[in-house]
């Protein structure tokens, strides 16, 4: 599938936006795990029109990782034109995402990102001035949610709105604004909007992906056009191929193609227990080389706390407390040393039973 002339492959998985921890460390090693495109977190338009530093950060990007979207957000039509401008010119980014889904309340609640599903007009205001602005160079594409809440579900229609504005895919979050995180996300609309003959942007969908059965679901049944991950990869971003050779048709193994479960990655097969305890390590040391050891620790620790590598180990509790009070990288791979000891007995114990 493509975005403009961005070509994604067939089924691609997205890596999410994700503030706080979609940076570039952490876009780069879901991209090497498979991850066919990756987005930024979202960047104020407001922010970057005053050029403020710690936004104009968040549009660096290196080419390794590419194809990569940087995502903005705001309320008004001028400074979302504006700020777009300046990524173009500054990141060169492969795709410009909207971010009309965000439900926080410091967002939605002053009319930006999920608050713009309350005022329609204004957002397609927004899209136009954008697509204007930017979308000779680089396509835009928009995120968004259901809608505001169960009374107002208007992504079906939105969905078309958008697409005549000049947008070149959209992204749809199959859940409300109200909903917050809460609940299953409902796909049912997604689909609906896919099999509109109206459409034909390619739609991605997003929502409670966490294993490959799910994404095989939401292409076969749903029929989007690529799906996007975002909290099933805390400590776990090898969920990209997890997913990509859930992916892979019985026909292609048949082929030859095989999968990696055999191919070796530095020391360790691919997706074995020891290889995904050394790619959280290379986790943390990406994050402490960029940022420094203290803030490097403290970013990942959210990763290394929703891991489930570790769940299911017998008394870790409170192993599971010191490595999350680590605050010295000797530290904290000394806790994961150990912890792959554990991990190992467990693995022998259970080849016993
Ligand atoms: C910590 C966190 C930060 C997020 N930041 C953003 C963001 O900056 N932009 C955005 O469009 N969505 C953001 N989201 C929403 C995700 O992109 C995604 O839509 C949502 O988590 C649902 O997908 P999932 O079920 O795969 O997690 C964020 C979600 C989380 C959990």
């Amino acid at each position: 599938m493509k975005i403009g002339n961005i070509d994604l492959g067939e089924r691609p998985v997205l890596l999410a936006p994700m503030e706080d921890v979609t940076d570039i460390g952490f876009r780069l090693l879901c991209r090497r795990l498979g991850a066919a495109m990756v987005y930024s977190e979202f960047v104020s338009c407001d922010a970057l029109v005053r050029m403020v530093n710690k936004s104009l950060q968040k549009l660096e990007v290196c080419d390794e990782e590419r194809p990569v979207a940087i995502q903005i957000y705001g309320k008004e039509p001028g400074p979302m034109a504006e700020a777009a401008r300046i990524v173009v010119e500054q990141a060169h980014p492969d795709v410009l995402d909207l971010n009309f889904g965000c439900p926080v309340k410091k967002i939605a609640g002053k009319g930006a990102g999920a608050g713009m599903l309350q005022n329609v007009p204004k957002l397609l205001e927004i899209t136009r001035a954008v697509v204007e602005a930017v979308g000779a160079d680089v396509p835009v594409t928009v995120k968004t949610r259901l809608g505001w809440d169960h009374e107002h579900k208007i992504i079906t229609t939105l969905a078309e709105q958008l697409q005549d504005c000049g947008i070149s895919a959209l992204t749809i979050h199959g859940r409300t604004r109200s909903q917050l995180y809460s609940d299953q996300a409902d796909w049912t609309l997604i689909g609906e909007v896919k099999r509109n003959p109206r459409i034909h942007i390619p739609i991605i969908g997003n929502g409670d992906i966490t294993s490959a059965e799910r994404a095989v679901e939401a292409f076969e049944r749903y029929g989007v056009d690529a799906i996007m991950v975002g909290r099933a990869t805390f400590g776990r971003p090898w969920i990209f191929k997890e997913i990509t050779e859930g992916l892979k048709s019985e026909e292609e193994r048949r082929q030859g193609a095989g999968t990696d479960d055999k191919v070796t990655d530095g020391t360790h097969p691919v997706l074995s227990l020891d290889w995904k305890v050394d790619i959280l390590k290379e986790q943390v040391l990406t994050s402490v080389a960029r940022l420094d050891e203290r803030r490097g620790i403290w970013h990942t620790r959210r990763h290394l706390a929703a891991s489930p590598l570790f769940k299911g180990i017998p008394d870790f509790r409170q192993t599971r407390i010191r490595m999350l009070r680590a605050e010295t990288v000797d530290e904290l791979f000394e806790i994961i040393e150990h912890t792959r000891e554990l991990l190992h007995q467990m693995e022998q114990n259970d080849h016993v039973d």
